[in-house]
């Protein structure tokens, strides 16, 4: 912590047209600009990530119907209850890398008659030692309608990857037909109806593989262009517009493959621009993290907050891009996978990329939902990786044992600015130095606005030092407002299943009033002020 001197950031101030301060009482300020709203926050951009990998669906998600494990219809029942409480908007499946191996056809019918296969995953060195099980020869127990089941109990909307690498555009037309044609009108419909649903699923959300670059079929951009036209020509939609969204970059802050966006627009344009009509939204991955989830040095602690930074100037680069040929802005950005990506922590042999988040995750989390909300005029999507007992997980899973992470509280703590006007919000406090010439903000977050509320997150990345800030709401004034903190005071705290408790959040009333206000922020915490408007 020596070599972390603060340097004194101005820039902000400035973007605000604002005098730089001299040092007082307080070292930071928070200013909120009511009056200049940004875009609106889609509920989407808190959206979920299920892949048939590791134990994230056969255990995390699906127990089975006659299992001792308190479930609804074969879902386990603690996820379904924590995924009402997050107000979950979309869930994405059957993947990632998964997707682009996947056979619909093999997930429906009679679940006793459905096939075996090798799940793509099998290679993965880490399930090597792994006994035989779902991890690595899939049942299909869990298909199409199970996965439908699981959404309509969260509340959430299914966002379907469909398989561009090994099945045909017309396998991807009879996935449509069996999840959206009419009640009865179809051979597909009646094999609906006989899994479980007459009335039509209604799925808007459609994928058009996965890291087509990569896993999805090591495309070059142009074929993956021709790839996208042929699966969404002429696609029946049963009176409902459909969202495709095309597979984009791999995003690295080395490589951030603006070139494969480049070479997709510019492909797909090159037909006729008409076709942005017909991609709702492209998406973008990007994982940052590395070593121990649990075992960190307050280097590493602040080299992963900088690393998730990255993804502020990732949206901004691949939206720029986009727009060269996108010019009257049809289409959205899409972060269908991101979070941070850690060595897997050994929880069972059949898990995979699982690891147990602490409150750095937390603050990772927290970080990244900001800058979504800062970039909400940018973004239709994003879905954090993944759901459960994988990478980023909000939720892990042994038996009948389940805990609730640090990741998840900093969902809970979000979920108030879903659907709000995202505002204007200047933050300006001493930038803590990397050393390197690199530097990481000293306090950044997001604010939005619903009716007369108010919301207004925040996190301070200092492991050891709280941040004072004089708060300023401009073009309005707090009646009231509650308080919301997320901290530990172990920097490695989690929660595991015998100490489920280590990470949550308390909630008190803030005691604020007026258009400005001190407060002051924690070290290593997320904190949510929900502010009432007078
Ligand atoms: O989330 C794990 C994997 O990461 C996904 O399957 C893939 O899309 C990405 O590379």
């Amino acid at each position: 912590m020596k070599r972390r001197e603060f340097l004194s950031t101005t820039l902000a101030v400035a973007a605000a047209g604002l005098a730089p301060r001299s040092a007082g009482a307080s070292n930071g300020l928070v200013e909120i600009l009511i009056d200049e709203p940004v875009g609106t926050i889609a509920p989407e951009l808190q959206g979920h990530f299920t892949e048939h990998i590791g134990e994230v669906v056969y255990n995390g998600i699906w127990v089975g119907e006659n299992s001792k494990i308190p479930n609804v219809g074969g879902i386990r029942k603690a996820l379904v209850d924590h995924m009402r409480q997050l107000h979950a908007p979309v869930i994405r499946w059957p993947g990632g890398c998964f997707a682009d191996s996947y056979n619909w056809r093999d997930g429906v019918g009679p679940r006793s008659q459905r096939p075996v296969h090798t799940n793509f995953w099998d290679n993965d060195p880490q399930l090597c030692n792994a006994p035989d099980g779902p991890q690595k020869y899939d049942p299909n127990t869990f298909g199409t309608a199970e996965f439908m089941r699981f959404c309509q109990l969260c509340g959430a909307q299914p966002y379907l990857a469909a398989n561009v690498r090994s099945l045909t555009p017309n396998d991807f037309d009879a996935w449509v037909e069996y999840c959206n044609s009419p009640a009865a009108s179809t051979t597909l419909a009646q094999m609906r109806a006989g899994d479980g649903s007459r009335d039509p699923y209604n799925v808007t959300y459609w994928g058009i593989g996965n890291e087509s670059w990569g896993c999805g079929g090591n495309f070059r951009p142009e074929e993956y262009a021709v790839e996208f036209r042929r699966f969404t020509s002429w696609v029946p939609d049963y009176g409902r517009k459909l969202r495709f969204i095309g597979s984009g970059p791999g995003a690295d802050e080395r490589d951030p493959q603006v070139s494969w966006t480049r070479g997709f627009m510019e492909n797909l344009v090159g037909k006729s621009t008409h076709l942005f009509d017909r991609l709702y939204g492209f998406s973008m991955h990007y994982y940052c993290g590395g070593g121990d989830s649990l075992k960190f040095s307050s280097d590493d602690w602040y080299e992963l907050m900088r690393q998730a930074d990255v993804m502020d100037s990732l949206v901004s680069q691949h939206w720029t891009a986009m727009g060269e040929y996108d010019q009257e802005r049809k289409v959205k950005l899409v972060v269908d996978e991101w979070g941070a990506w850690h060595q897997t922590t050994s929880l069972g042999p059949g898990y995979l990329f699982s690891s147990v988040p602490s409150l750095r995750d937390a603050l990772v989390t927290a970080l990244t939902l900001d800058i979504f909300n800062r970039h909400a005029e940018k973004l239709a999507m994003c879905n954090v990786a993944q759901l459960v007992n994988n990478i980023n997980t909000l939720f892990l899973t042994r038996e009948d044992r389940f805990v609730a992470t640090p990741v998840f509280h900093a969902f809970d703590m979000y979920k108030s600015h879903q659907g709000g006007r995202s505002l204007r919000m200047v933050c300006d406090a001493p930038a803590i130095s990397l050393g390197a010439g690199k530097a990481l903000w000293g306090l950044a977050g997001s604010a939005s606005l619903q009716g007369k509320t108010l919301v207004v997150t925040v996190v301070n990345p200092h492991i050891s030092e709280p941040r004072e800030a004089d708060m300023s709401l401009r073009g309005g004034e707090a009646k009231s407002a509650q308080v919301t903190i997320l901290t530990a005071p172990d920097i490695h705290a989690s929660n595991g299943f015998d100490h489920a408790d280590e990470v949550v959040p308390k909630t008190e009333s803030a005691g604020i009033s007026g258009s400005r206000f001190n407060w002051i922020f924690k070290p290593a915490s997320v904190t949510k002020l929900e502010i009432d408007l007078a």
